[in-house]
């Protein structure tokens, strides 16, 4: 007997099975999965766009800790990059995109306090030549309310309430009428508040000047409360700002931190005539905390259109944004808003916990849903509109070695410091010398494997954009950013243990091979053969992780 079905039921019974890729214009992504074809991907957002597959270049790149969204992502930007598309980070908290901006020829801006560089996030940033003089005030004044208004939260641990609203408008106003110096700073705003002759207004705004004062006098001093001593070259064909340096401060500090860069670069990037532009949020979500900081990203994206920017938002999950509001509220839905504005998904392998949530946010089907599920490393769901693509991506070894995070991050925090420099308080090692492993190569059918001799701990080099700044330290009550990367990231690879066994389905796995598991690697079988200490050549882990075993 025949079956026959329209187009339509037969690509909804099964979804992957009609697409043949997007063409051959852009960067080239990996394979198509095989019930997608097995062709090659090739993708360009500029590209879609201008053949109306999508209305806005905007994307959203979600997965779990280490399913390999930071190195597709790299991979698609220094792609771009090599066609002509220039490439900014505007959030890159682990310092993970210097290497490839500098592989790329590009530029990076380190922040971190008492670092060299300051930046003013007030700037205004290259003049859009096509508003008129009114519109172009408006804009900025807009604009430097929203920055401001996105981080007052975070230092006053509270919302703003009407009252100090209007402090922070007519502080803000009247900085903006008579500067120190050449711009209006955040220095200008805070004395404006702390100064002005009217006592109601002074009284209304006592907190937010309190608040404000952390990056004014505070621990947060010197980095964002004077005028930029760095610019922004807009020629630069990728730049990238670095706020590792901030680490060692309080989780929230540094999403105050990562607002504020990312403000600055938003305004630098907003010119008409700079062309095509990719602009990346790594590790997105600290954005995106509270209400305030979620309104002035949506504000930002809905205005980057206009600038030929498109907008590259990579988060862990979907309920991220869930942090922010209830259900319903309106600040729900400027999140979902932030969502469905991006045409182009990609979703690499989540947790079964927040499946149903991002089945909604994103609109998947029950089918795109049992794939998401199940995804390997490098593996994703682009869905490009309507239509998705299994896609796998792949990185050439040069790419591998320039993107890879794994080492800078896997130990933070479980690290001994060997002959510490009695002298350094930091607890950070300076420069260990690396031994060389004396491997023994045993070649074993088709994967190498080599096991190393003797039990010898390869040392761990404390990378150095990771070290604390000093007079930096998270409040006793606070987390720090860096003890919170760390708890993400093992709870990240626990789960990544249970969904490798069960889709290789080892029952009889030892707690050493779980781990060999747990490792990331794209080919879970590789490990699967390995004993407990040995080495798989293909995504370089070659012992199981101690603290990983005890926690
Ligand atoms: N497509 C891929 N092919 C091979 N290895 C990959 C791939 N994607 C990621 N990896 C490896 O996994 C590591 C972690 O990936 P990363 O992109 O940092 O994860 P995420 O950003 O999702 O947490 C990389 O450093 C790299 O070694
Ligand atoms: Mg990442």
């Amino acid at each position: 007997m025949t079956h026959r079905a329209t187009a339509l039921t037969a690509s909804t019974a099964y979804p992957f099975l009609n697409e043949v890729g997007l063409g051959h214009r852009g960067a080239w992504m990996g394979k198509l999965g095989s019930l997608s074809g097995g062709g090659d991907f090739v993708f360009d957002p500029y590209e879609l766009y201008r053949q109306k597959l999508v209305t806005g270049t905007s994307m959203v790149w979600i997965g779990t800790v280490g399913t390999g969204k930071s190195a597709g992502a790299k991979a698609f930007a220094c792609r771009m990059c090599t066609l002509g598309v220039k490439v900014a980070v505007a959030s890159d908290p682990k310092g993970e995109w210097v290497a490839p901006a500098l592989a790329m020829g590009g530029t990076v801006i380190s922040l971190a306090p008492s670092g060299a560089n300051r930046l003013n996030p007030l700037d205004e940033g290259p003049r859009d030549s096509r508003l008129s003089d009114d519109e172009w005030v408006a804009l900025v004044l807009s604009r430097r309310r929203l920055t401001l208004t996105a981080i007052i939260p975070s230092l006053i641990h509270r919302d703003i309430s009407p009252r100090e609203h209007t402090a922070l408008d007519v502080a803000l106003v009247a900085a903006i009428a008579a500067p120190a110096g050449e711009t209006v700073t955040i220095t200008d705003v805070y004395k404006q508040l702390t100064d002005t002759k009217d006592d109601q207004a002074r009284e209304d705004g006592a907190d937010i000047a309190h608040g404000l004062r952390r990056l004014v006098h505070g621990d947060l001093s010197g980095v964002f409360d004077g005028e930029s001593t760095v610019k922004f070259d807009a020629d630069s064909p990728f730049v990238v700002m670095d706020t590792s340096g901030f680490m060692g401060a309080s989780a929230t500090l540094l999403s105050v931190a990562t607002t504020c860069v990312a403000a600055w670069l938003e305004a630098a990037v907003m010119d008409p005539a700079a062309g095509k532009r990719i602009v990346i949020y790594d590790e997105g979500w600290r954005m995106l905390r509270d209400e305030q900081m979620l309104l002035r990203m949506s504000e930002q994206w809905k205005l980057a259109r206009q600038y030929g920017l498109c907008n590259l938002l990579i988060m862990h999950r979907i309920t991220d944004l869930d942090m922010v509001g209830n259900a319903g509220s309106a600040t729900r839905a400027l999140a979902q808003g932030l969502l469905t504005d991006a045409e182009i998904r990609i979703v690499y392998r989540q947790e079964e916990d927040v499946l149903p949530a991002t089945k909604e946010a994103l609109g998947l089907t029950d089918a795109e849903v049992r794939e998401v599920r199940s995804l390997a490393q490098g593996v994703g769901l682009w869905k490009i509109g309507k239509r998705p693509f299994i896609v796998r991506n792949y990185l050439t070894e040069d790419e591998l070695e320039t993107f890879k995070t794994s080492d800078r991050f896997e130990e933070i925090g479980s690290v001994t410091p060997a002959a510490a420099d009695p002298t350094d308080t930091t607890g950070w090692t300076a420069d260990p010398v690396e031994e060389e492993p004396n491997w023994d190569i045993e070649a074993t059918g088709r994967h190498r494997i080599e096991t190393p001799t003797a039990a010898a701990p390869r040392p761990f080099v404390a990378p150095p954009l990771l070290k604390p700044a000093t007079g930096w330290e998270a409040a006793a009550d606070e987390v720090s950013a860096a003890e919170e990367y760390r708890e993400i990231e093992l709870t990240g690879r626990r789960s990544e243990i249970i969904a490798a066994a069960n889709r290789a389905k080892h029952a009889d796995l030892t707690d050493d091979s779980f781990l060999q598991l747990a490792t990331n690697c794209i080919s879970p079988e590789i490990h699967s053969q390995t004993t407990s200490g040995a080495f798989c050549t293909q995504c370089g882990v070659f012992r199981p992780d101690e603290a990983l075993i005890a926690s």
